[in-house]
């Protein structure tokens, strides 16, 4: 059994990285009708981790024997009037998740559950990650954004992200 905190926000954890698929598929979406395939490209792969995120909070609940309780989705609600938009927003919401990893890490640290710490691990390296990847964008997006042969080649860029399955024992 778990502690009843830390198993609460691990499962609170399974709505918000389910919402952030949401939120980058709203991104790829945004970016899709702008016609910059590749930006809309790295949001759905990004989208598509962070369903792999969710899971992975779902699987950890369940071998351990928990029940999952499962949420409402809200809805991405942000308004974009430019390129950068997305890639700002992106870096706030990453911030915040990583905000959300630590308050669960300290509930575990708390109950001396260090399994669950065990797990969080791999989360609290892959946010270090993730906001390194949207800083680096925007940098990106401030010294070529303006030119569009600049524009061009970061958008092709951006079109080869493959998606790759995370590789993590539970
Ligand atoms: Fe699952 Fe981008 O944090």
């Amino acid at each position: 059994m778990l502690n009843p905190k830390v198993r609460e926000l691990l499962n609170d954890q399974i709505n918000k990285e389910f919402y952030s698929a949401y939120l980058y598929l709203d991104f790829s979406n945004y970016y899709e009708r702008l016609g910059l395939d590749g930006f809309a490209n790295w949001y759905r792969v990004q989208a598509q981790e962070e369903r792999d995120h969710a899971m992975l909070f779902y699987d950890y609940l369940q071998n351990n024997d928990e029940l999952v309780e499962l949420g409402a989705i809200g809805k991405p609600d942000k308004v974009f009037t430019d390129n950068m938009g997305p890639l700002k927003a992106a870096l706030e919401h990453e911030q915040y998740v990583t905000a959300l990893i630590n308050a669960i890490y300290a509930e575990a640290y708390e109950a001396r559950d260090f399994r669950t710490m065990e797990f969080l691990n791999w989360f609290v390296k892959e946010q270090g990650e993730e906001e390194t990847n949207a800083r680096d964008l925007i940098t990106k997006m401030e010294l070529f954004g303006n030119d569009p042969k600049s524009l061009y080649m970061l958008n092709s860029e951006l079109l080869a992200r493959v998606y790759t399955a995370p590789s993590l024992v539970l």
